[in-house]
């Protein structure tokens, strides 16, 4: 359920962890980008949420997202594995997504692997359309595909 789910906003403490998550399974077989140093100043950034979940004081899962004048970035979500499933990223997008509709944001854009169906299954669940595909995103072998939602089509059923 959504609703058992805490959101939190990150401490410094935590960017190592969140980092490792980035690296094992968003990052794989790229250069690692997300540093504990990067995640760091995310945290401190006043433009970004780095939001998280917590299970029995480790943590679940995580998303950031940096918001701009009227465009809102998902940059990272990822779930741990073992927890994958319950509702856990839909809770963290939501509420991100939360933050930039009282922002008075109306567009949030978000990139995933071609091959990462579950990312893709994920956020065509949450209304998320694919504008476009790039050639070799994610090294020469991977296409990236650009995915977009309007905030205004954002349903109350989500809370
Ligand atoms: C994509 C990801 C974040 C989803 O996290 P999650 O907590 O399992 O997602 P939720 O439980 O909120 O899923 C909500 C809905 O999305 C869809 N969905 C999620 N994972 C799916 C999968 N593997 N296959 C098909 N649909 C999926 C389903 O409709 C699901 O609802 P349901 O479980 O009632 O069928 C998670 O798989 C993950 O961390 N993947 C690795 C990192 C990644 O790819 N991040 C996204 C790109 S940055």
């Amino acid at each position: 359920m959504l609703s058992d789910l805490h959101i939190q906003l990150a401490a410094l403490a935590d960017a190592p962890a969140i980092a490792a998550l980035s690296k094992a399974e968003i990052e794989r077989g790229l250069r690692h980008r997300w540093t504990p140093l990067r995640v760091r100043r995310a945290i401190k950034d006043t433009r970004t949420n780095v939001a998280l979940v917590r299970k029995h004081g480790c943590l679940a899962g995580f998303g950031i997202m940096v918001y701009d004048e009227d465009t809102a970035h998902l940059y990272l979500l990822a779930v741990h594995p073992a927890l994958r499933r319950r509702g856990i990223a839909s809770a963290l997008l939501v509420w991100l997504e939360k933050v930039a509709l009282v922002a008075g944001i109306t567009t949030v854009q978000v990139q995933a692997r071609e091959q990462n169906t579950a990312a893709l299954a994920f956020y065509g669940r949450h209304g998320y359309r694919q504008v476009s595909i790039e050639q070799g995103m994610y090294g020469e072998m991977e296409n990236g595909v650009h995915l977009e939602k309007l905030l205004t089509h954002y349903r109350a059923s989500e809370d």
